[in-house]
């Protein structure tokens, strides 16, 4: 069984007991890990806060910084391992595993370099006085993550969390915890003092509510479902505490008339395909400007039937769906569209070899879809692509901007001045233009409005969120 990372040891759960890990590929147990409880969050955050009034506390940046970049090193010389336990825990392809893990040493590059500069500000007052804003770490911090990109989510959340000073607490999904488990190992033996970065398995309502609820905790970042981030986000309310939330989106795709369609019509299609929908960030909706929908609508049509869906090891277009809970939500939802007569514009390949208990949907378009259907609303976290037509710039915007999220949106024109237009006027954490992509991007300033979230991590903001100023003032005359 996979123990938990506490205070720089591998340490069983203090329940004994065990919650099995399945095998996406094939439905198999393969391995176990720890069942934590409140018991072993309370023995992370103590280990976590003496990591802070100790050693890692008294850290220079410079110290911190080497500490992360040599992380950073050690994740690429181990890239193939961790590739191979991420595609084996989450079924998605191996290249896209190895991807998520060179994302995760690129966290630990980019924050580990930054981590000495971190600078204050001074500020101009009354006579006599010097006025200094410095910056601090928050303290102890809470992280729970999902399963659709476990390397990258833990990477992308602690990477900035340590460089700050801070120590982190992370509590992965139950689903695909086997990476952070390893990396924690391999952080350890870089040089990561004891109780900087501690592990606790477990379930979301066990080992997550105690986490997200525990006094001795000074912010909280969560990704993961919209309900959960509410839970989340109301237990900290209790203690005073900050939460960062990443929640998920319903990510508009606009191609106007004059959009490069040969260019486009790849990543529109990778946009959905990638992970088997599983991204927060999926581009899950494409709008296309009625004087070219038939056009569009054909050439995606022609693309998406391509793709193909297989073994992690055969590097297909798409894989499984994580667990058999998330297979059965994705499957309903699509017998749903089904139901209501939505066309059918394509469906992808699934591969001859997959085994007959692994999660595998057919990755399908649905189009026209109107604009009041739940498919145009609402995340399917699937390989399921909604496809609207629209009439003009302002019926775009408006639709765009039609639904409860607002986290990545992406334009698709040759016309300057639309692009700027459009960039304005769509609402939401990122905006792309001719292009999409925010799997990578460790430099460029992630997460959401209204449902999607709050706060925002990657890129030099998350210092933002994981430190906290002190306004000091010193009169002298
Ligand atoms: P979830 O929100 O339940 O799980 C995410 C994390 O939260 C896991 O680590 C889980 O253990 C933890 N958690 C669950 N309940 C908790 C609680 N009461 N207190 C503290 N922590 C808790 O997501 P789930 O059930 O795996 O997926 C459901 C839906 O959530 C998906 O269909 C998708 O729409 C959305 N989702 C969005 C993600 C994103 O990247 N924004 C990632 C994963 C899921
Ligand atoms: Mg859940």
């Amino acid at each position: 069984m996979s123990m938990l990372f506490i205070d720089g040891k591998q340490v069983p759960a203090s329940s004994g007991q065990s919650i099995p890990v399945y095998s996406p590929v094939s439905g198999e147990a393969y391995a176990e890990i720890g069942r934590g409880l409140s018991a072993d969050v309370d023995s992370a955050v103590a280990a976590a806060r003496s990591a802070v009034n100790g050693e890692w506390g008294q850290y220079s940046a410079t110290q911190r910084g080497r500490i992360l970049v040599e992380i950073g090193v050690r994740v690429l010389q181990n890239i193939e391992e961790l590739a191979a336990i991420e595609a084996k825990d989450t079924g998605k392809p191996v290249a896209l595993a190895r991807k998520d893990i060179e994302a995760l040493a690129r966290y630990f590059e980019f924050y580990g370099s930054a981590a000495d500069k971190i600078h204050g500000e001074v500020i101009p007052y009354l006579s006599g006085y010097s006025v200094s804003v410095v910056r601090e770490p928050c303290g102890v911090v809470g992280h729970i993550i999902p399963w659709n990109y476990p390397a990258q989510m833990l990477g992308r959340t602690i990477a900035p969390a340590l460089a700050a000073g801070n120590a982190s607490i992370v509590k992965p999904a139950e689903d695909a915890c086997m990476t952070s488990l390893r990396f924690a190992q391999i952080a350890h033996d870089a040089g990561l003092p004891a109780g900087a970065l501690n592990i606790v398995t477990g379930y979301g309502r066990e080992a997550g509510a105690a986490l997200a609820g525990h006094p001795g905790i000074n912010l909280m970042t969560f990704t993961g479902s919209p309900e959960v981030g509410v839970a989340i986000q109301t237990a900290a309310a209790a203690n005073y505490v900050k939460c960062v939330l990443e929640l998920g989106g319903k990510c508009p795709q606009v191609v106007f008339e004059d959009a490069d369609l040969e260019k486009a019509v790849p990543i529109l299609v990778g946009a959905i395909i990638q992970n088997a929908g599983q991204t927060c960030s999926a581009g899950s909706r494409v709008l296309i400007q009625r004087s070219i929908y038939d056009k569009a609508v054909t050439l995606i049509a022609e693309r998406f039937s391509q793709m193909r869906v297989g073994l992690p090891e055969s590097n297909p277009d798409c894989g499984p769906i994580i667990t058999r809970a998330q297979f059965g939500r994705v499957q309903k939802f699509i017998e749903e569209c089904r139901a209501s007569d939505l066309p059918v514009v394509a469906q992808a390949k699934l591969d001859a070899n997959l085994p007959e208990n692994g999660y595998y949907v057919q990755p399908v378009v649905f189009g026209p879809v109107p604009r009041d259907h739940k498919l145009a609303r609402e995340e399917v976290f699937g390989p399921v692509l909604a496809i609207l037509p629209f009439d003009d710039e302002d019926d775009a915007v408006a639709l765009a901007n039609g639904t409860d999220y607002g986290l990545v949106a992406s334009v698709w024109t040759e016309n300057g001045a639309r692009q700027a237009r459009m960039a304005r006027r769509l609402e939401g954490g990122q905006v792309f233009i001719n292009c999409y992509g925010a799997g990578g991007g460790v430099e460029l300033p992630f997460g959401g409005i209204r449902k999607s979230g709050h706060g925002r991590e990657k890129g030099l903001l998350a210092f933002d969120e994981f430190t906290v100023t002190k306004t000091v003032v010193n009169h002298f005359s």
